[in-house]
């Protein structure tokens, strides 16, 4: 089955003067999640938003999923005030949470999806045992607390590895990736098997919003479009390697 392509534009870069509408323009442009980025100033060297932000911009915004990316220490603390703020998705760093499960719990006792974040450091395995529980995992490919980094290429892999569990063991679990998501990364992101792309910078740093969005989640489609499943692409690479294995063998 073809994954579904989502965009999800990251508020971070957008100017705060003009939140509610700028969010609107990049949802108008096809952005379906709407990507809120909390940081504490401690696990993070920035802060940005709190719940009275999600709440207003809940007014603004009745129908979008709202998807609060928590960057911060003690999340099972603000958990609740964000659900409550208007979250549908709430997301916690697993480099954050010492009773990881139980943080999960918590976020799905107050309706919204759980979802679990891993730094560009942090190992896919790490995971291994909430993966049952997830909605999401979110793929950091930039060190998390600024906009506008370049992308971190090992995330493909780990993007390629998440969707090899998940066939493995029969799981649900949704990609979604974080950081340096541009017209020129947004291909082999898609092709590894990222299905939410978080966009900040190359949403809203300069031109249309709208037209952005929209060219962004065109590009993003038509490499999805192009690109093999992960079974068929395991079979070609298989297939290379015994290729080459020959050509050896016959030198
Ligand atoms: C970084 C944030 C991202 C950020 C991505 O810590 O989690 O959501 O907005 O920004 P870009 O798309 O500019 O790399
Ligand atoms: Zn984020």
């Amino acid at each position: 089955m073809a994954s579904v392509i989502e965009l999800a534009p990251s508020i971070l870069s957008a100017n705060f003067a003009q939140l509610g509408a700028e969010a609107k323009a990049a949802l108008e442009g096809g952005g379906t999640v709407l990507h809120l980025d909390v940081m504490d100033g401690h696990f993070v060297p920035n802060i940005t938003i709190g719940p009275p932000v999600v709440a207003s911009l809940r007014k603004t915004i009745p129908d979008a999923t709202f998807d609060c990316h928590l960057m911060i220490e003690n999340p099972d603390e603000f958990i609740p005030a964000f659900a409550e703020a208007g979250a549908n998705w709430i997301s916690v760093h697993q480099e954050a949470c010492v009773h990881l499960d139980r943080t999960l719990h918590l976020i799905e006792s107050h309706g919204c999806k759980a979802g679990v974040v891993i730094n560009p450091a942090t190992p896919v395995h790490l995971l291994d045992d909430v993966l049952e529980i997830v909605h999401h995992v979110l793929v950091m490919s930039v060190n998390p607390g600024f906009g506008a980094q370049h992308f971190i290429p090992n995330s493909l892999k780990k993007i390629e590895t998440l969707a090899r569990i998940r066939d493995a063991r029969g799981l649900g679990f949704r990609i979604e990736i974080d950081g340096g998501v541009a017209l020129d990364t947004v291909g082999e992101i898609v092709r590894a098997g990222a299905e939410i792309l978080v966009a900040g910078n190359a949403v809203f740093s300069r031109g249309d919003i709208r037209e952005n969005a929209q060219t962004l989640l065109r590009a993003a489609r038509s490499a999805a479009a192009t690109s093999r499943p992960p079974r068929l692409r395991r079979a070609a690479t298989a297939l290379r390697n015994s290729k080459s294995d020959l050509r050896r063998r016959r030198t």
